[in-house]
């Protein structure tokens, strides 16, 4: 897999490094308030078991499901989300966790339906990687890992057309692996 991509953006010691000091600011801010996490599947889920576990409070985890970009490399614009666990967000501090805010619009439909659906006791947003763009909803993360310009990634639970997730580390594949798929060889 690593042959496909043309660079790597972060191997997994950096990542992992840069988890240590997410998972301590998060630990402060929320010692001594009932915290749900709330997943937002399937990109997160290598990133979410990696910080969690670093982060040593007791804490609710729930997950809905979120897609918007099937088999390409750019948003089809409508999020389609999965059901939410109301009984472990009323009441509580709800943490959002997702792999990457790009257009911003599957953070904005998970905020927006959390905050219809259910009476947390506040709302904020941890993504692995942020892209430095113009969003298409005005939307922003209140921890962030790490900051990248417009370009398509995998890895580190990032996929491409289902592949990837596994890959340890982050990076931006080779123009001719995208085009190769995109012609469905
Ligand atoms: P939006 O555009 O709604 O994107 O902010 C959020 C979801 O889209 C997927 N996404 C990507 N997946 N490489 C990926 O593998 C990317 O560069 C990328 N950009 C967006 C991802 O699932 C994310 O949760």
């Amino acid at each position: 897999m690593r042959n496909d991509l043309e660079c790597t953006l972060f191997d997994e010691d950096v990542i992992l490094s840069r988890l240590d000091q997410l998972a301590a600011t998060i630990t402060d801010d929320y010692r001594g308030k009932p915290l749900t996490v709330l997943a937002i599947l399937h990109g997160s889920l290598v990133f979410m078991a990696d910080l969690l576990r670093r982060i040593p409070l007791p804490l609710q985890l729930s997950c809905v499901q979120a897609a918007s970009y099937g088999n390409a490399t750019v948003s089809s614009g409508v999020v389609q989300l999965g059901q939410l666990e109301r009984e472990l967000l009323d009441g509580r501090h709800v943490l959002l966790l997702d792999d990457i805010l790009d257009s911003g619009l599957t953070l904005a439909s998970v905020i927006e339906a959390v905050t219809n659906k259910a009476e947390p006791a506040s709302v904020r947003a941890c993504v692995l990687l942020a892209k430095r763009k113009l969003r298409e909803q005005e939307v922003s993360a209140d921890y962030i890992a790490f900051e990248i310009g417009d370009e398509f990634v995998v890895g580190y639970g990032l996929d491409y057309g289902g592949h990837y997730r596994n890959l340890p580390c982050i990076g931006i594949l080779k123009n001719e692996v995208l085009a190769a798929a995109t012609l469905g060889e």
